[in-house]
């Protein structure tokens, strides 16, 4: 245990007891009126241990904070926080800091006698406005990160300073926290709680003190925690900028500002120990860490904690009544609980690792093979990972979630003629993927995993004793390494000192045998770790290969320079989802798994209408590529079959059809055929609509989130009428009736112009406004006045076609209307680029004054073969009827989400085409534009994938797979509920 230096000022061994002073609003207001010529309101704040009052003007405006120091604390030190404030505030001019104003002398710091026992010094300090990160529940990685910049900026600021006052030894200086915890553990009531703190204290202590004397010491304000740091509140989300309260000021190690910050992290809700590295990094790019003060932050921050519960339990039955201290206890309890869930090497493994200060792990050297006569070349290694090129349908409906993955590969690696199986350490498993989960599953392995063909026998690969034996199981501990073998018949049992070659176990052949090796003294390795712990416990693992004489196996994949090595052959325009997006190589049905082995819930790939890998797609696209692939100019079934069955799905006369490969092509024909049929320039197309990214189609798109110069730069053929938004344009609810007759009074005007319109294009359910329904009757009396000055009808199905609408297979149906041009694609091919324009004969024959129409890879045996197949498979599955169900309760689920989240202004959509819209304020209908990014953020890490949309980006697009269970949906709803109960 630590001994606490002798010092000048306060020493809470001497005085362990700390109850506040009382003293009165009256009596505040009292004092402001006296010394500081305040006419003022005081409001008594909440505080550990001394007396703080906020001070209102005659407006209620707030001049400042009343502080009325406990009469512990002398005058010297209260001199050394104000002078830390200014230094810091002089040093770090963007921060925020919390400095004392001068009373009516001058003075800093006020001295009044009479009011308490002792000598009262007060002190007025400057109101730092915005609140602290304790206001906020969850706490995304930007905020984590600020706040380990505030503390890196205020040590920084602080490196240098000396002063009397700093010779303190307060029980938040955890220099002392092993005594602290040894002198209050009493005042645990729980026994059980009680023994926990003291042993992850004692624990921790054990790996601080041996390094004690290496730690740099310096001026350490010792509190910058989310209580003490104020932020800046803007729609990104809270940016810490700001420090107050420097009463806990003290000469300490310098890691401890680290450790006490972002220890304060583990009490918010979603938090986990791994949410601190944000923090650690950015603290160490302000003020780097030193190897031996990054070994002994963990210990600090689970030291921190435990002093924590012990002093809110002293200052309980200190102060019953102070509901500040009480408040607090619930989110101590949970940093206690999160810093003690982790064993404290792993930790630390994996925030060495992450600052870049990890060592290269040694290399495991053996006397002898585990098991004799391995040859490499008979050695199978399983590639379990997402990329690997495990897509065999005989794992449907499993589909890579199937647990005995590794069994069925083993058994086939056998049969091919494989001596020996193995795993790969450290790759995570796409068989151990959860799919519908919060929470990171399991699934990077800490040792590897043999199947041999024949029965074979381990024996000790270095001199060592037996250390465990339990049934099934062996452990062999050597000078630097511990083996443990699982799943075997163990030769040799506990207490058994063995030698080289002794028989250790019986390896079964056709049954996995688990083998892991570890440094001796670390902790024993779960088999299976989350991606975000696992560079902590590899770090504390080997590679047990290295016991059979196997190569290492080398990564083929380059995946820390994906987003870099993208970004280079990129053009900057073409966006990626996220800023730190997972990287996905794998999906199955209306799920996508990352390389990290994280499963998300797809809510965005309305493309991929049947879902991720469907194996019929598959099938037809490999037995096609197998066979043939030509282009429609030869004669061939599946272009006439795919065609016949395209026109059957349309009314008459839409019996035509052209074939192309996606949807700004298919809607550049169908403004080409509309072009050509009337002989006419001009089009009308829908305000803030998308139509596609070739010339024609990028010319009649005005949406602002994909072009925000959109509306200033269209060409003088085109004419755009007022979005028909019924919930935020113009024209609202009732209102919204009016649309039409202000679209028709265009076009009117335009035919009487001289300009009379070729083409009316738009969506007939609007996608860009998160798939909101146009008004009753928009389509039927806009068509009709373009009928009527000979113009046509586009209808854009790019999006919503397909029965994602649930009750109608193309969106024109749910407006009672026939388009003269339908342009689709996304779903016809499944995620395979194919498209079509279907149209009147009579339409399409007067293209040929356009000459001929070809497209190389349009309508080729491919695309045609997997349109078909799509068109079956929505068939055959019901996906129709499962839009129209599962949407019919998502979208009750996403209404009933209202009631309780304000920030949600409605839920647009039908079927499978949903939009969740979010506001500021349901009367302004402000859009919460960050916000809903920051929602993203968020459900990304709940395991869900969406993305915003809309001219604001402030819709949810809720577009998943038509494949989509209620189940799915459920938890869509559930992680949307908990991000906006929690916090993002
Ligand atoms: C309504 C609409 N039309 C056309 C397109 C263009 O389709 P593609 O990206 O296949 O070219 C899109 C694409 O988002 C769309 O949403």
């Amino acid at each position: 245990m630590s001994t606490p230096r002798r010092s000048v000022g306060f020493n809470f061994l001497d005085e362990p007891e700390l109850p506040g002073p009382q003293v009165t609003e009256a009596q505040a207001e009292h004092i402001l009126a006296q010394h500081y010529g305040m006419a003022a309101r005081a409001k008594l704040l909440g505080s550990n241990q001394d007396c703080n009052f906020i001070v209102y003007g005659a407006n209620d405006d707030v001049l400042g904070v009343l502080k009325i120091a406990n009469p512990a604390f002398n005058a010297t030190e209260l001199e050394a926080q104000d002078a830390a404030a200014d230094l810091i505030a002089e040093a770090e001019p963007s921060l925020r800091v919390a400095a004392p104003l001068p009373n009516l002398a001058g003075e800093k710091c006020t001295v009044i006698t009479g009011l308490l026992d002792t000598s009262a010094y007060v002190r007025l300090l400057r109101y730092l406005p915005g609140g602290t990160l304790l206001d906020s529940g969850y706490l995304p990685p930007a905020a984590v990160a600020g706040l380990g910049e505030v503390a890196g900026r205020v040590s920084r600021a602080l490196a240098n300073f000396s002063h009397p006052g700093l010779d303190r030894a307060l029980q938040w200086d955890l220099q002392y926290g092993a005594d602290v915890v040894a002198q209050l553990l009493s005042q645990v009531t729980d026994s059980a709680q009680r023994a926990k703190v003291a042993q992850a204290a004692s624990s921790a202590w054990s790996r601080i003190s041996p390094l004690a004397e290496r730690l740099p010491r310096q001026a350490t304000h010792l509190d910058v925690t989310d209580a003490n740091v104020v932020v800046a509140r803007s729609a990104t989300g809270v940016h810490p900028d700001g420090v107050i309260d420097f009463g806990d000021l003290s000469h300490s190690w310098a890691v401890s500002e680290l450790a006490i910050a972002v220890s304060s992290v583990l009490g918010h809700a979603g938090s986990d120990p791994t949410s601190i590295l944000p923090g650690v990094r950015a603290f160490h790019a302000v003020r780097p860490l030193s190897a031996e003060e990054a070994e002994v932050l963990w210990p600090l921050l689970v030291l921190r904690t435990a002093v924590l519960i012990v002093s809110g339990a002293q200052q309980a039955a200190l102060d019953p009544d102070n509901a500040y201290v009480t408040e607090q206890t619930d989110g101590e309890i949970r940093m206690f609980e999160q810093a003690s869930s982790i064993p404290v090497d792993v930790m630390t493994a994996l925030i060495k690792a992450d600052l870049g200060l990890a060592a290269e792990p040694d290399r495991v050297v053996v006397d002898t093979p585990l098991i004799g006569g391995i040859d490499p070349a008979g050695v199978a290694t399983l590639d379990l990972s997402s990329q690997s090129d495990v897509y065999d349908s005989a794992f449907v409906p499993g589909g890579w979630l199937l647990t005995d993955l590794e069994g069925e590969l083993a058994r086939r690696a056998i049969a091919d003629g494989a001596a020996l199986v193995v795993t790969r350490f450290g790759q995570p498993r796409l068989s151990r993927a959860t799919p519908l989960s919060q929470d990171s599953p399991d699934v990077v392995p800490t040792g590897i995993n043999i199947w041999p063909d024949v029965d074979a026998r381990a024996v000790a690969p270095w001199d060592g004793d037996v250390v465990d034996g339990s049934a099934g199981s062996v452990t062999l501990r050597g000078g630097e390494y511990e083996l443990t073998l699982s799943g075997v018949t163990p030769l040799s049992g506990p207490g058994t000192r063995v030698r080289t070659g002794d028989p250790l176990a019986e390896v079964a052949s056709g049954r996995w045998t688990e083998v892991s090796v570890r440094p001796v003294g670390a902790p024993p390795a779960p088999t299976l770790t989350t991606a975000e712990l696992s560079r902590g416990w590899l770090a504390l693992s080997r590679d047990p290969r290295q016991l059979l004489g196997l190569p290492d196996v080398p990564d083929t994949h380059r995946a820390d320079d994906l987003l870099a090595r993208r970004d280079e052959s990129f053009a900057p325009v073409q966006e990626h989802y996220y800023a730190e997006p997972p990287q996905i190589e794998r999906g199955w049905r209306h799920h996508l798994m990352s390389t990290a082995g994280r499963c998300y819930l797809d809510m965005v790939n309305n493309v991929t209408v049947l879902g991720h890998a469907h194996p019929r797609v598959a099938e037809t696209a490999a037995r096609q590529l197998r066979r043939l692939n030509t282009n429609s100019r030869f004669n061939y079934e599946a272009v006439v079959e795919f065609s016949e069955r395209l026109a059957a799905m349309l009314p008459e006369p839409l019996d035509t059809v052209f074939l192309v490969n996606s949807g700004s092509e298919a809607s550049d024909l169908a403004l080409r055929l509309a072009m050509a049929a009337t002989g006419r320039r001009d089009v009308v197309a829908v305000r803030e609509a998308y139509h596609g990214w070739t010339y024609a189609t990028d010319a009649v798109s005005t949406s602002m989130a994909d072009n925000p110069n959109a509306l200033a730069t269209r060409p003088d053929w085109v004419h755009t009428v007022e979005s028909p938004n019924s919930f935020r344009g113009k024209f609202r609810g009732a209102d919204a009736g009016r649309y039409a007759a202000e679209a028709i009074a265009q076009i009117e005007g335009l035919t009487a112009d001289g300009r009379a319109p070729a083409a009316f294009i738009a969506e007939p359910v609007y996608g860009n406004a998160g798939g909101m329904a146009l008004p009753d009757r928009y389509l039927e009396q806009v068509y009709a006045a373009m009928r009527a000055c000979g113009g046509l009808a586009i209808a854009d199905e790019v999006q919503v076609a397909y029965g994602r609408l649930g009750n109608w297979f193309w969106g024109f149906e749910q407006q009672n209307v026939v388009p003269d041009i339908v342009s689709v694609a996304k779903s016809t091919g499944n995620g395979s680029p194919l498209g079509a324009v279907i149209t009147s004969r009579e339409i399409a024959d007067r293209f040929s004054s356009q000459g001929y129409f070809f497209s190389s890879t349009g309508g080729s045996p491919l695309s045609c073969a997997i349109g078909i197949t799509v068109l079956d498979a929505l068939r055959d599955e019901g996906l129709q009827q499962n839009a129209a169900r599962v949407g019919a309760h998502l979208k009750t689920r996403l209404q009933a989400l209202q009631d309780n989240h304000p920030i949600i202004g409605t839920v647009h959509g039908v079927g499978l085409y949903l939009g969740v819209e979010m506001v500021r304020d349901r009367d302004t209908l402000e859009p919460a534009v960050e916000e809903t990014a920051a929602i993203c953020d968020r459900m990304l890490e709940l395991g869900v994938v969406i993305q915003p949309t809309g001219d604001q980006m402030n819709i949810l697009k809720t577009k998943p797979p038509l494949c989509i269970d209620t189940e799915a949906a459920d938890f869509y709803v559930d992680a949307l509920d908990r991000v906006l109960t929690e916090g993002f």
